[in-house]
Formats: C-alpha cells, structure tokens, sequence
C-alpha cells in the first residue's frame, strides 16, 4: 500500500498521463478490496465449495502484494515452469510500452522469475528522449530481479550467446537479430523461440521475418492467426513456418481477484454508472478497443441503432439500452473518431452512446457493463485478451465470427456470433434486442462464459501450455548445440 501511494504521489508531481494515474489508484483500491475481503475470510467461517482462488488465498501472509507471484500456488501443486529454474532467457521485445505485446512478455518474465529463472530484458526501439512509461516499466521490471539491457552492444551479443532461451516478441523484433547479433545469428537461431501475436498485412516483411524458418519454434496466440501465418508466409513469401506452437491466452490473477470479488464488482459499478450518468438497471454494451476502423466501433453504433429502432418498432418492453465505447484516442485517430461522434449526432442517440478514453484499467468498465461487444473486423482478433476478460466478468459476448473470437466464444452459449462487414450490423442489431429481452439467456451465458474461463483461460493454463513449448525448445536448442 505504502508503496503505491508513494508512486501515486510521484507520478502527480510529475503530471502523469491521466489515465495512468486513474490506472494505479484503481489498482490500490483493487489492493484494498482484495485486502478486507481475504482478511475477512481468515476470520469467518469457510462456506465449503470454494474456488481455487479463494482457497489459494488462505495462506496469504498480510504483506502480500497483489501483484506478487503466485506462491501459494507452488505450495499446493507442482509449477509447470519448474524446469525453467536458473535456466537463463533473454527476452527481446520490439518496444517497451503498455500495449498488449510488451506486457504480455512481460508477465512471462515474471513467470520465470517467480520460479528462479535468470531473465534478461532487451527493447529493441526506444525513443531518444526519456520517456515515463518506460522508465516505469523498467523500474518494476528490476524490481523483480529482471535484468535490464540496452539492445546494442556486446552485452547484449554475449547474453544471446550464453542464454539458454531466446523469446523474441512479435514479428518486427526480428529486425534485432541482424542488426545486432550480425555473423553471430546463426548461432543463436536454434534457441530462439518467435512469439508472434500479430496477423495484419504489414507484418509480412522479409526484413522482419527472414528468420523465422530457422528458429526452434514460434508461439501463435491462437489456431486461425497460426493457419494464416503459415498461409502468407508460404505464398507472399515464400518461407517455411518452423515448428508453430499455439498458445491461447490467460487472464492475470490480478483479474481474476477483481473478477471474482463481489464487493469489489459492486462499489466499481456504481462509480462508473454514475460518471457516465446511467441508471442502475440500464443495459449497458460495451465495446473495449482503441478506436479504429479495424475494431469496428462505427458498424456496433450501427446495430445499437438499429436495435433501438427494432425496439420502439415491436414496442418490446425494455430498459434503456447504452452503447460504451471505451478506447477513445482523439489524437490518434482523429479522423475516424468524428465520424463516429457525427454518426451518433445525426442519429440523435448523444443520450445513449457513451465514449470513454483509453485506459488499461477495464476491470472497473468489465465491472459496471452487461454484455461485452467484440466486433473486430476483417480476419478478427489474433486473440482478443479483452474477450476472456470479459467472460471472467459473467458477461456475454456479441462477437464477429472471425480470428481468435470464435476460439473463445461458444455459439449460443457463452454468447452469440455475426458475419463481420456490413453483413453482420443486422444480426448484430438482433443479437442485441436478443440479449437486451431474455434477462435470463444473459445471465445463463456470462455463467457459462465463466465456467470456460476457470477451465482453460486462466493464467495457470497458459503457463502450462506455455511450459509445453519452452521444453520443446530447450530440448532443440541442446540438441543443435551438441551436433
Ligand atoms: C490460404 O491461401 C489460399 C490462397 O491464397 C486461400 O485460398 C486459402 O483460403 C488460405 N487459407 C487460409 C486458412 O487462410
Ligand atoms: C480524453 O482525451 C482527450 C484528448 O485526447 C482530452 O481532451 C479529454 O480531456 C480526455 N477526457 C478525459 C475524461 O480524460
Ligand atoms: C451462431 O448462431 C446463430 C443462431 O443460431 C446462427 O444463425 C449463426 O449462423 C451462428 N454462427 C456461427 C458462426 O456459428
């Protein structure tokens, strides 16, 4: 707690970006609820069906921060990662930010430290002047005892040299492999594994990817984009995939507390309803991205609409409904942005749509909304973290039947598809007016949504999966050095 208010106060010293500081105090209150509720817990009596969660909590020692690594966990059952123990992994990320990619690596990293691996961080672009988030990062990085390199020099050759394990992450890390390993890359190729989590055209490049029939392994957050990337590979440039390793996603303990701690849930939803002005028991579908094109937040305006005009139509007795747009960045994309706030004008719907800056705190929004609109367009998501974010949440989902989506949505069950394009407004607008008149089919399929994710898209999970593929690798690696 010291410790946050502490950074809290530096950071409003230093005029912070706002969302960062809104970031960290939701997570000391997030700290707060997890504090009085587990607390509590020591002292009442115990109910006797607990989650795996609640029962983990038990031996939580009160210094425990909540972004601690799991402990207690290894405790009770064995670590897939174990294995992992003073093996030595250079981590090479193409940037440092607070974007899906950089933050995913880094929960890995802190994975493997939590079971005595020696990991060693490089960001392969940084911008020349001091930048804050950087800083920050780095500084909870080494925190963690995770080494922190610049990305040239014969430090960074020497670690690549020694390291057991190389995790590059996303395809434009790859122009690191030249630039600095030089004559010495193919020594180093046969430990690197290829974490790649990206499926748009530009990616595509020779320059970055060259390589990549090469390494050991490459690690695809989900079947559809793996199918593609060998596909474009293949034809637009005529390399082989290596061995390719799918590996779905998991969501952070930190999540997971948050998700299931109904206090916590209670008091976020009434804050955020009432900043945005709705009323307990409006209906509330939200779309979580950046605003762009590709995530189609201007065809989701066009089935709320549509749903709107549906409802007074069949004069169906309903709450209000409110569309959320929570990704806003009007200097990013500013063009795209007018367009969707001229749309929402014209329609005279200024009342019901509801736009929220990007911000990396989605529990509190996960928290206060009642279904979850994922309408990424074109190939979809590569995975769509937000998807399982929102499941842990008991929310359904209203999702393109395109890329990662339809991995982690079950039609009709933990929610309900719809072609992408402007085929899919229509049976979206419907699917809307479907969840927005049966209060119970909603409810059945957030239960549901949840069930999947204690079953396969927790972070224990993904570091099972994950321990699978660093084997693997290990094991090439060894065996090349050896020939
Ligand atoms: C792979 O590429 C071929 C030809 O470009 C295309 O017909 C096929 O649908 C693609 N498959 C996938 C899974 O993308
Ligand atoms: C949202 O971002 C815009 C600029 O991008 C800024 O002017 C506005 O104040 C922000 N709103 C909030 C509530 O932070
Ligand atoms: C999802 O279910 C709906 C309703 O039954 C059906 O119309 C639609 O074709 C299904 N979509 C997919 C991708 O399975």
């Amino acid at each position: 707690m010291v410790k946050h208010s502490q950074a809290w106060l530096a950071m409003r010293k230093k005029r912070w970006p706002l969302t960062l500081v809104a970031l960290l105090s939701l997570s000391t209150v997030t700290v707060l609820f997890i504090r009085t509720t587990s607390d509590s817990c020591n002292t009442r009596a115990k109910p006797q069906v607990r989650t795996q969660a609640q029962h983990l909590d038990e031996s939580h020692s009160p210094i425990r921060s909540s972004s601690s690594p799991s402990q207690q966990q290894q405790q009770q059952q064995p670590n897939p990662l174990e294995f992992m123990k003073s093996k030595l992994v250079l981590m090479v990320s193409h940037e440092l930010s607070l974007s899906g990619g950089p933050l995913l690596l880094m929960e890995l990293a802190f994975l493997l430290r939590a079971v005595g691996s020696d990991v060693v961080w490089i960001s392969n672009q940084k911008p020349p002047q001091p930048d804050q988030i950087i800083y920050s990062l780095e500084n909870k990085m080494l925190d963690r005892g995770v080494q922190v390199l610049p990305a040239r020099g014969e430090k960074a050759v020497d670690t690549a040299l020694k390291a057991d394990l190389v995790i590059l992450n996303t395809a434009v890390a790859g122009k690191w492999l030249d630039a600095v390993l030089k004559e010495k890359v193919s020594e180093v190729l046969p430990k690197v594994l290829w974490w790649i989590h990206e499926m748009r055209g530009h990616y595509f490049k020779v320059e970055y990817v060259k390589h990549l029939p090469f390494v050991a392994g490459a690690m695809i957050d989900s079947h559809t984009t793996a199918e593609y990337w060998k596909n474009r590979t293949r034809e637009r440039l005529g390399i082989k995939m290596p061995e390719t390793y799918v590996v779905h996603l998991g969501n952070s303990k930190e999540l997971m507390e948050v998700a299931e701690d109904s206090v916590a849930k209670r008091v976020l939803r009434e804050h955020v309803r009432q900043s945005l002005g709705v009323r307990n028991d409006d209906l509330l579908f939200a779309i979580i991205n950046s605003v762009s094109r590709g995530k189609g937040q201007d065809l989701f305006l066009r089935s709320f609409h549509e749903s709107l005009l549906l409802i007074q139509e069949k004069k169906l007795q309903v709450p209000s409904l409110h569309a959320v747009v929570v990704g806003s960045d009007m200097n990013a994309q500013t063009k795209f942005e007018m367009e969707l706030r001229k749309f929402v004008m014209e329609k005279k719907i200024q009342d019901r749509v509801h736009f929220v800056n990007k911000t990396l705190a989605v529990a509190p929004y996960l928290a206060s909304i009642d279904v979850l609109v994922q309408n990424s367009q074109a190939r979809g998501e590569c995975f769509g973290r937000i998807t399982i974010e929102a499941m842990a949440f008991r929310l359904p989902v209203l999702g393109t039947a395109a890329g990662g989506t339809m991995e982690i949505v079950i039609n009709r069950t933990t929610g309900l598809l719809h072609p992408v394009g402007k085929e899919g407004v229509t049976p979206l607008a419907n699917n809307i007016v479907n969840l927005a008149t049966h209060v119970e089919r909603r409810f059945t399929m957030g239960k549901k949504g949840y069930e999947r994710v204690k079953e396969r898209f927790l972070e224990p999970h993904m570091a099972q999966r994950i321990a699978l593929v660093l084997k693997e690798v290990l094991r090439k690696g060894s065996r090349k050095q050896l020939n």
